[in-house]
């Protein structure tokens, strides 16, 4: 029994060495905390329950067999965050660089296999150089293994991917299938082929930053959802993020307490939108003032700065929202607007958020790189998932709402459930100047006439009657009541109940 103990206590001191103190100090020097540091920043002090700290790898080939390190290279278990439970992996580059063995993968599946089985969010802290090179195809099963359960567990529990050093080849695909990815600036990269292979096959000269660094998935590709300065704050801010997630798919968000009363009202808002509808505004601070606490916790907030997308609360309870940002394009949709915001609505969807949607769009955005970069099939996604979203939509126009933008921005149409308008809002099929230019093609010429005829169309179309004369709005409100409104519709909407017909998967076009 002594031992037995002996040799525990000897198996537990390896595993939390890791690599050993020499590695740990090229960690540090990079500005990257170890697995563990990481993990303890991450959950709450002392709720770590570690499983598999005695695994090893079981290759024997290039003289595997003589290095083995209790854990092989990451570190698995679960905890708590403010509380609530959470599963989680953490990577440790200082065992092999982070690569993934047949075992490590195995770990991986085995605390993924119990958050679905209990129905908590998965958190993973990838800092790997990929596939274990001495294992081969081996490792490469166990990648497929944890892409298999990252689509299983897609819409059932929330899973996040902090990506905190190197993620390279297909291992970049675990993230790419999570619902979110987070990234630390100068110490982390995603990419399929590094550098090398890019000067090879396209004679392109790129660093690994440039390529694939947190600046280039956050502003350029879309791929990261937020970008931060270090390990520290990414954990934190992970932390934060977390407390707007309901634990599953069979959940509620959970409501945090709030003194933000829900019928406090915003005469600011009265101003907000200007006289002259060409002249831009900040969607956010109607956004802001609309929260509880004024609190917005923002996603992708450097990608398709068209539309605004992320987290607020509302009398303590977590809301989707999606907006158009007339200071961007003018709020005009796009290709990648229409993606950013149909993922974020599809997420919100599959997890019980009701999701409110602030309005003001020209339309979407003419020319040949959207047309041929596929704007038809890409403005499509954003339409077919708030069509198909059953969870509480509330909306609420704020200026234009022209075209098919109209419909798609969560209408009365795709089952909006409360569709509100401030006396600013303007629902036509397009804008005053592009209408008269059309009907009134042959007076072109004339300035007065088309002046006349634009003023005549402003006055019968660019308000809110026309809509509301069917119901296409449910009232028009005035913009200082735009929190008071929200929340009660919200509080009606709670216990809404709508099922779209039953069918293996709808055809989302991808
Ligand atoms: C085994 C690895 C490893 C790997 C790194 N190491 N990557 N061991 N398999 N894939 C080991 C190194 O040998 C080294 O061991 C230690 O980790 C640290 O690596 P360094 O190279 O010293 O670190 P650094 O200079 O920071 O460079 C990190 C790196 C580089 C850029 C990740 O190590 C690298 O390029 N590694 C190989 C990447 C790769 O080609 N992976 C396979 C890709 S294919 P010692 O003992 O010296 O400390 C793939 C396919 C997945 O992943 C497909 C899924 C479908």
């Amino acid at each position: 029994m002594q031992e037995i103990i002996k040799q525990l206590e000897e198996k537990r001191a390896a595993a939390r060495k890791g690599g050993g103190g020499e590695r740990i100090e090229v960690q540090h020097s990079k500005g990257k905390l170890t697995a563990r540091e990481r993990l303890e920043l991450l959950l709450d002090r002392g709720s770590f329950e570690e499983w598999d700290m005695f695994v090893e790898h079981r290759s024997t080939e290039f003289g595997m067999a003589d290095q083995t390190v209790p854990g092989d290279g990451v570190v698995t278990g679960f905890g708590t965050i403010n509380g609530r439970l959470v599963f989680v992996f953490s990577q440790d580059f200082t065992v092999f660089g982070g690569s993934l063995s047949e075992a490590h993968a195995e770990k991986i599946c085995k605390v993924m296999d119990q958050a679905m089985k209990v129905g908590a969010p998965m958190i993973g802290l990838n800092d790997s150089g990929g596939a274990r090179i001495q294992e081969g195809v081996a490792s490469l099963g166990g990648y497929a293994e944890v892409f298999q359960r990252n689509v299983l567990a897609s819409g059932v529990i929330p899973q996040i991917s902090l990506i905190m050093g190197p993620c390279a080849g297909g291992a970049v695909y675990s993230p790419a299938m999570t619902d979110f990815i987070f990234m630390v600036r100068d110490s982390s990269y995603m990419f399929v082929t590094g550098p090398e292979v890019v000067k090879t096959v396209t004679h392109e000269t790129v660093t690994a930053e440039e390529l694939g660094g947190a600046a280039t998935h956050s502003t350029k590709s879309g791929v990261a959802d937020l970008a931060f300065e270090n390990d520290v704050k990414a954990l934190l801010s992970v932390r934060r993020f977390f407390d707007y997630l309901p634990a599953s798919n069979r959940e509620s968000p959970p409501v945090w307490p709030t003194d933000d009363p829900a019928d406090r009202v915003e005469p600011s808002l009265d101003t907000l939108v200007p006289d002259d509808p060409n002249q831009p505004y900040d969607m956010k601070e109607l956004i802001v003032k609309a929260a509880d606490e004024y609190e917005f916790l923002e996603i992708q907030p450097d990608y398709a700065r068209n539309i605004v997308i992320g987290f607020v609360r509302m009398e303590g309870s977590t809301v989707g929202v999606v907006a158009n940002q007339p200071m961007v394009l003018a709020g005009c949709l796009d290709i990648g607007s229409s993606v950013k915001a149909g993922r974020f609505v599809r997420f919100c969807d599959a997890f019980n958020i009701p999701i409110l949607t602030f309005v003001d769009v020209p339309g979407f955005m003419p020319g040949t790189s959207q047309e041929f970069g596929g704007i038809i099939k890409h403005g499509a996604k954003l339409l077919y998932a708030f069509a198909e979203a059953t969870v509480p939509k509330v909306t609420v126009i704020t200026r234009k709402a022209y075209g098919g933008a109209y419909d798609v921005m969560s209408s009365k149409h795709l089952r909006g459930d409360a569709n509100l308008a401030w006396p600013s809002a303007e629902i036509a099929v397009m804008g005053p100047k592009g209408a008269v230019e059309i009907i009134f093609r042959k007076d072109l010429d004339d300035e007065e006439k088309i002046a006349r005829h634009t003023e005549d169309y402003r006055r019968m179309f660019a308000n809110p009657f026309i809509a509301g004369r069917r119901g296409y709005i449910d009232d028009v409100i005035m913009p200082h009541d735009t929190r008071p409104r929200i929340c009660r519709s919200l509080r009606m909407l709670r216990d809404k109940d709508l099922e779209n017909p039953w069918r293996k998967h709808g055809n989302l076009p991808l």
